[in-house]
């Protein structure tokens, strides 16, 4: 667990008495290596009713996924992620072409929720390197764009497909986070 005494100071440019609280980037970073992590606030710093109170931040796996070098053009890898829990199925590809949140030499490396986001259906086997998208669903029929973050192509669903951002180091791609909710969860560090 990390202890880190942080900021606080009033909402006061904006014409209300609440309380705010900041950490600076540099102590946040420092503790972004766990997953979970405390941070200790002061509420109302400066005043007769300041009070020291612990607030707990969740942050996401840095889990290694895949090695570039590795990867073969239109072949999908397969891993879970954020953890091993419900609806956490995804995959990375090298699409060959650039892409929004691509990474790599030439921005064409992308990873993404397998799961529709319409009413959960599994798209694991629908990938097209022809037209670089995942789909149909094969419950309703929705096809998702991954040069374009997922965003939906046709089909009964609403949402685009959640993005899993990666990151390169070396050879190794590492996801680190998410963009988008996954179906099923109301927050996708709860599986
Ligand atoms: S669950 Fe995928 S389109 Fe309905």
């Amino acid at each position: 667990m990390t202890k880190i005494d942080a900021h606080a100071e009033t909402a006061a440019g904006r014409g209300s008495r609440a309380p705010r609280c900041l950490i600076d980037r540099r102590d946040f970073l420092l503790a972004s290596g766990a997953t979970t992590f405390t941070v200790w606030v002061t509420m109302n710093a400066g005043t007769a009713h300041a009070e020291k109170v612990p607030a707990k931040v969740a942050t996401y796996p840095r889990m290694k996924v895949a090695k570039l070098s590795q990867l073969e053009a239109d072949t999908p890898v397969d891993f879970s992620y954020p953890d091993d829990g419900a609806y956490a199925e995804s995959f990375l590809v090298k699409m060959g072409v650039p892409a929004g949140g691509g990474i790599g030499p030439d921005r064409d490396v992308v990873a993404f929720s397998y799961t529709c986001t319409h009413q959960g259906g599994g798209m694991q086997e629908t990938y097209s390197g022809k037209t670089k998208s995942l789909g149909p669903c094969p419950l309703h029929l929705s096809t998702y764009d991954l040069r374009r973050h997922g965003i939906l192509i046709s089909g009964q669903a609403y949402q685009s497909l959640p993005q899993v951002l990666l990151e390169l180091e070396g050879d190794d791609i590492y996801a680190v986070g998410i963009f988008g909710l996954i179906y099923g969860r109301f927050d996708n560090l709860q599986g």
